[in-house]
């Protein structure tokens, strides 16, 4: 009991007796510090009210720019897809046309006929007498040639007067 008490007292003698009776303030200069922080308080809420607004608008680009950027690809992908098909339609075309030669030689009179005609009506001379008939595309029946492939096509014709 008696180890309790002294150690309050030694309490009470340690606080400054000038900080009780006489605390050290300056009303007027502190209003002063106190206006000035409300001063920079003010232009800080202004600006970051500017950066809240700055920030608004780059978020509306990005996102706008976002929309662009998908766009774009939305078109490079069908763009390449595009090509993708005209290439294999390329390399199919290729592919039908390879080894495909178009060729035919044909006499009108067998060998010990003389001649044919005179006529006197027009009419399609089919030439009978097949050699060759590369791609089939001479119908020696119709005497009709049907071109099936896009090209230049030469035709020599030879006759005996
Ligand atoms: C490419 O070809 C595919 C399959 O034939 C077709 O479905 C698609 O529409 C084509 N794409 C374009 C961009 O032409």
């Amino acid at each position: 009991m008696l180890i309790f008490i002294t150690v309050l007292m030694l309490n009470v003698w340690a606080i400054s007796a000038d900080d009780v009776l006489s605390p050290n303030i300056n009303i007027i200069e502190d209003q002063g510090k106190i206006k000035s922080i409300e001063t920079i308080m003010d232009s800080l809420e202004t600006e970051m009210e500017q950066l809240r607004t700055e920030n608004k608008e780059l978020t509306a680009t990005v996102t706008e720019q976002k929309g662009n950027i998908g766009e774009l690809r939305d078109e490079m992908n069908k763009k390449n897809e595009e090509i993708s098909n005209l290439s294999s339609q390329v390399e199919e075309l290729r592919k039908e046309n390879r080894g495909r030669e178009i060729a035919f030689s044909a006499s009108l009179v067998e060998s010990g006929d003389k001649y044919i005609g005179p006529f006197s009506t027009h009419f399609t001379i089919t030439y009978k007498n097949v050699f060759t008939n590369t791609g089939n595309a001479y119908n020696p029946v119709t005497g009709v040639f049907t071109a099936p492939l896009k090209g230049a096509y030469m035709f020599r014709v030879s006759v005996i007067l």
